[in-house]
C-alpha cells in the first residue's frame, strides 16, 4: 500500500502543481482516504512543502527522472546503500557521494540549505528517502 501511496502521491502532485495547498480530503476514494492519514505527517509534510518550496529542489530533482540534478530515488537509494548523511551534506560538511562531477551545480543551493535548521534539513532527508520502494 505504501509503494502505491507514494507514486500516486508523486503523481497527484505533479500534477497539482501550484494548487497544491488544496485538501486531498475532497477524495472519498479509499486509496486517498489513505493518502490524507500519511500526508499528515509532520517531519514528511515539512520536508516536502520545503523541497517544493523555499529549497526549489523541485526544479532540479524529479522523483524518478534524471533532470538538471539526479532523481530523488536515485539519491535515496545511494545515499541508502552507502550510509550517506544528507543533512551534512546540505550543511556542506560532507563530500558528495552521487555525482561529484555535477557538484558544482549542487553548491549553488548550499546558500539556502544552509540558512535550514537541522530539524528541516533532516525533514528534507525523510522526504527524499520516503520516494524508496
Ligand atoms: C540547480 C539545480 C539543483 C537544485 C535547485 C538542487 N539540486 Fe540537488 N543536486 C543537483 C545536481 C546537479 C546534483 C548532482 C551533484 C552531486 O551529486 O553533488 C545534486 C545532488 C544532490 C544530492 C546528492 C549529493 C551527493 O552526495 O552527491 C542531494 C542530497 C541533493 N542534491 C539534495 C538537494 C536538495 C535537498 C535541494 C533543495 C534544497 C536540491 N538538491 C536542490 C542540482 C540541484
Amino acid at each position: 500500500m505504501k509503494k502505491i501511496f507514494f507514486l500516486l502521491f508523486s503523481l497527484i502532485f505533479i500534477s497539482c502543481g501550484d494548487k497544491k495547498s488544496e485538501p486531498f480530503g475532497k477524495a472519498t476514494d479509499e486509496t486517498l482516504v489513505d493518502q490524507t492519514e500519511v500526508a499528515v505527517d509532520p517531519t514528511l509534510a515539512l520536508g516536502e512543502d520545503l523541497f517544493n518550496g523555499v529549497g526549489l529542489c523541485k526544479t532540479c530533482h524529479l522523483p524518478d527522472k534524471k533532470v538538471i540534478g539526479p532523481s530523488i530515488v536515485e539519491i535515496a537509494t545511494i545515499y541508502k546503500e552507502k550510509g550517506g548523511n544528507m543533512v551534512e551534506f546540505l550543511k556542506e560538511n560532507a563530500e558528495p557521494i552521487v555525482d561529484p562531477t555535477q557538484y558544482e551545480v549542487m553548491k549553488t543551493n548550499f546558500a539556502v540549505t544552509k540558512t535550514l535548521s537541522d530539524e528541516e534539513l533532516k525533514a528534507l532527508e525523510t522526504y527524499m528517502y520516503s520516494f524508496l520502494k
